[in-house]
């Protein structure tokens, strides 16, 4: 099974893809990391393992269809199955909606339909909430709203900072979105 990341920031979903791959415990393969930011460190990571990467510059196109479809053609000249969206930070609409229907998955750090959007872990701190947690969920128009796969919670104690918040989080992310990934594979092959 083929996927495209699709990714902008520091790219530690997509490392965990990767070896999680390598080390066997997901049976797929990265064929293509789609990145809107130039300086976005992910692309390095790509560059390492060797994996095609397309940057893209959506102000170069006329509009969100234009750079869409040209994103929809990367991915079907490479015959990809899923697209993992891995901190990639805008909506994704119907040009690729469509035709990759229930193949789409987005990882939110929070337990959706708490704290969508931006800075959900700020937000879960701020709140003071005692459990929060991380989502994996299909993609629609909507921000951060899809079909719900799988949900991990993670306990935010008295003493933690943000900083230890996210650390919790991110760990969680890390083992949870091969996991889905590799269910959803297993799934589909049954
Ligand atoms: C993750 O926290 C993910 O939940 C959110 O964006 C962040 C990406 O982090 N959608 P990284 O680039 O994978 O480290």
């Amino acid at each position: 099974i083929n996927l495209a990341v699709f990714a902008s920031g520091t790219g530690s979903n997509f490392d965990a893809i990767i070896q999680a791959i390598e080390e066997g415990t997901l049976e797929a393969r990265v064929s293509l990391l789609i990145c809107d930011k130039i300086e976005a460190p992910v692309i390095e990571k790509a560059q390492e393992y060797n994996i095609d990467t397309v940057v893209f510059n959506a102000k170069c196109y006329e509009d969100k269809v234009a750079y869409e479809r040209a994103l929809l053609h990367d991915c079907q000249s490479r015959d990809i199955d899923y697209i993992i969206l891995a901190g990639f930070m805008r909506l994704i609409g119907p040009t690729l909606l469509e035709p990759y229907e229930h193949r789409i998955l987005n990882i939110h750090p929070s337990l959706l339909p708490a704290f969508p959007g931006k800075g959900a872990i700020g937000q879960a701190f701020d709140k003071q909430v005692k459990v929060t947690g991380v989502t994996v969920h299909f993609v629609d128009n909507g921000m951060d709203t899809g079909p719900i796969i799988d949900q991990e919670p993670v306990r935010i104690d008295p003493a933690d900072t943000r900083a230890d918040v996210q650390k919790k989080i991110q760990a969680v992310e890390h083992k949870l979105y091969p996991r889905v990934i590799q269910s959803l594979l297993v799934k589909e092959e049954s």
